[in-house]
């Protein structure tokens, strides 16, 4: 059949569907993953999916945005200076530049992209503060550390984990943080039944479920997880001491809860 297209054969499919669905060559930013790319990405395991949307995940809103972080890096000041952090799933460091200014002696970020990893590696090199910087490649559900952290953040990353996994994950900070060391996420509560939010996100579960049934390796990545209060009680379940407190912010996100979760 090739031959009787003028261009060949995917590009001319590619194109179609572009004018088809009116998508533009980059989905978010000028800079950021074409729909092709990002379309690679989720039929792609979420490790491999990350390693090729690293050098381009900046342009994306799966970054988490700075307001946010600069909010809880204003409340981490009341809370520290820490010695030591994690940024537990730190893609491209975002979270892990914030922390660096609150740690005395070292920040460490754990993914298991080593894709990520690099850009975090070559984006926090100037990153405010004193504290060394660590990359290590690793599960979060299995971490290579010991007792060794006062401070452990983790920012867009809850859906990673399967809701199976979420004690395990619990647990896992527990094991990494001293005595007295805080766990610090930000999470919200499950929007009403009659929210577009609420209905956006089963629809992209259920298509994730299917693509998962169909389609292997998974791509791990579900809405509406690890919310608030049902978070709360696996804390404690985990030895935890919880406060949540309301961010402050307006519109869509006035939900926002900062959770401090702290080792007993
Ligand atoms: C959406 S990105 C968030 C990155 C960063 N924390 C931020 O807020 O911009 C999610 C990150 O979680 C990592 N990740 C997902 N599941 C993981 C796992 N089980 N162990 C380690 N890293 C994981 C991915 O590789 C990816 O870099």
């Amino acid at each position: 059949m090739r031959w009787i297209l003028p261009i060949p054969e995917t590009n001319y499919v590619k194109t179609a569907t572009k004018r088809f669905f009116f998508l533009s060559d980059t989905m978010f930013h000028p800079k950021g993953p074409t729909f092709w790319e990002l379309a690679e990405q989720a039929l792609s395991s979420t490790q491999r999916g990350y390693d090729l949307l690293a050098p381009k995940f900046d342009y994306t809103p799966f970054r988490t945005p700075q307001f946010l972080l600069d909010a809880v890096s204003e409340q981490l000041t009341a809370l520290g200076p820490f010695d030591a952090g994690l940024d537990i799933c730190c893609g491209t460091g975002a979270a892990l530049a914030t922390i660096r200014r609150h740690c005395r002696c070292r920040v460490t970020g754990i993914d298991f992209s080593q894709g990520m990893l690099q850009v975090a590696r070559q984006r926090t090199a100037d990153a405010p503060g004193e504290a060394s910087l660590e990359f290590v490649r690793g599960d979060v559900l299995a971490m290579p550390f010991t007792a060794a952290f006062d401070l452990a953040v983790c920012f867009g990353a809850f859906g990673h984990i399967l809701q199976r996994d979420e004690p395990r994950f619990v647990a896992e900070i527990a094991r990494v943080l001293r005595p007295g060391g805080r766990f610090v996420f930000v999470t919200t509560y499950m929007p009403p039944w009659t929210s577009p939010h609420y209905w956006f996100s089963r629809l992209f579960n259920a298509a994730m479920r299917v693509r998962n049934f169909l389609i292997k390796p998974e791509f791990i990545m579900y809405y509406l997880t690890f919310l608030l209060p049902k978070v709360e009680t696996l804390l404690r379940q985990h030895g935890f001491e919880v406060e949540v407190r309301n961010m402050g912010f307006k519109g869509m996100w006035s939900a926002a809860r900062l959770v401090i979760a702290t080792r007993s």
